[in-house]
């Protein structure tokens, strides 16, 4: 996007005197949008395929760098059919450098690393970004991959990091039982202090989200697919099989990890797309409508929001939430279709909002106080001209 961007600046990090000329071909059908949760349901359930009778109804678990997803297909049909809205949280393998950074922060009594980043900005993010996102990525995975014989991890600590803050800062991580080597600037940290106070909080809340998953359950599922980078890495698979047999009061023994999870989403894209139909249908996530001003029914709306229309003879509803697709609604590819007129007859332009709501029974994008109730996602701007000035209402 860089490369074809018009931005004058952008030319200062590209070796060409101008912006790229944009792309000719502006072909929609040739891009197609994937469902992460649904295409890691379609890989997963692929490579299992290959090794037994394929089950029928499955959890998705995919935990990636920074988010989890949870999803639940039911395949019982030939075809996939999506059986819960999708769920999840933001507590990603990424929290883990970030917790990592935090009790760094919190052995040199610098929040923020603030005076370190004040000294030299440029050069402190620099260092700081490729100590939590490049060194310890790598300890990080062997910690999450090796956990039997491991003991502790090492980090070798910047110069410019140490010249800041000095060895004695460093010495004082005692306190917080990591251990400093001045020898070679190093720190290392054990493996109870990496599960204690950096895994622990990520994975806690990422089991608390697949005990929500679980809890939304009707019916039993066979299996529980782990996917994404950090799903499956075997510190993570294990508190969270463990977590499963504890809420679920016996042992969860189906719980299958493809053998690349982190390409889960990317290969299972691809077989999505070399066949469509391989998703039947899905559950809506939230309920979706617009925001309209039909005419009043006193059958159906509330006094609240009457009002007397501008040519002065039509009572009309306002702050009405048409909806199109309820929540829980199961979704084929279907075309929504209403008619309207323009709230006022000298638009040539109208606009119509497009809203979802997570709760249940909204019938007004708008409380009688005037608060908002549903969340605006886009809306639709039309042109609407008049040169013959056909009256208002009928102007559909
Ligand atoms: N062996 C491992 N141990 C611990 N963490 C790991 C391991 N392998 C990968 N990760 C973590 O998994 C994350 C990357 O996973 P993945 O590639 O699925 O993420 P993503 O799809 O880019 O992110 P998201 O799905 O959240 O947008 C990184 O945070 C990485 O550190
Ligand atoms: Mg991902």
């Amino acid at each position: 996007a860089g490369l074809t961007s018009d931005a004058p600046g952008i030319t200062r990090f590209t070796p060409v005197d101008s912006p790229l000329p944009r792309p000719e071909e502006v072909n929609p059908e040739m891009l197609s949008l994937a469902l992460e949760p649904e295409v890691a349901a379609i890989a997963a359930q692929h490579q299992s395929e290959v090794s037994g009778t394929p089950p029928e109804r499955y959890m998705v678990v995919d935990i990636g760098g920074g988010t989890v997803d949870i999803t639940v297909h039911d395949k019982s049909t030939g075809r996939i059919s999506v059986l819960l809205p999708p769920m999840g949280n933001t507590w990603g393998g990424t929290t883990i450098n970030e917790a990592l950074s935090m009790l760094l922060e919190e052995a040199v009594d610098d929040g923020g690393f603030q005076s370190f980043i004040e000294s030299d900005p440029i050069r402190a993010i620099a260092t700081l970004n490729k100590l939590f996102f490049e060194e310890f990525e790598e300890r990080k995975k062997r910690f999450g991959n090796e956990i039997e014989g491991f003991s502790k991890i090492t980090l070798s600590l910047p110069r410019t990091f140490m010249k800041h803050y000095g060895s004695d800062k460093l010495h004082e991580a005692s306190k917080l039982h990591m251990c400093y080597d001045p020898g070679d600037d190093s720190l290392s940290i054990g493996y109870n202090l990496l599960e204690e106070k950096i895994f622990k909080s990520t994975v806690d809340k990422i089991i608390e989200c697949v005990r929500a998953a679980f809890d939304e359950l009707t019916d039993h599922i066979d299996t529980v697919y782990l996917v994404g980078g950090f799903g499956g890495c075997r510190f993570v698979r294990q508190k969270i099989e463990e977590a499963i047999a504890q809420h679920c009061g016996k042992l969860y023994d189906n719980i299958v990890c493809p053998i690349y999870p982190d390409l889960a989403v990317v290969s299972g894209a691809v077989m999505w797309r070399k066949d469509p139909n391989i998703i039947q249908s899905r559950v809506a996530d939230a309920t979706y409508g617009i925001g309209c001003q039909p005419e009043f029914d006193p059958s159906i709306h509330d006094e609240h929001y009457q009002y007397l229309d501008e040519e002065g003879y039509k009572q009309r509803c306002k702050n009405v939430f048409k909806v199109f697709v309820l929540k829980g609604e199961v979704l084929k590819d279907e075309v929504y279709k209403t008619t309207l007129i323009p709230p006022s007859q000298s638009l040539t332009q109208v606009t119509i909002p497009i809203y979802c709501t997570g709760d249940d029974g909204v019938q007004y994008t708008r409380d009688k106080k005037g608060k908002q109730t549903v969340r605006k996602i886009g809306e639709l701007i039309l042109d609407v001209p008049n040169p013959d000035n056909i009256p208002r209402d009928e102007r559909d």
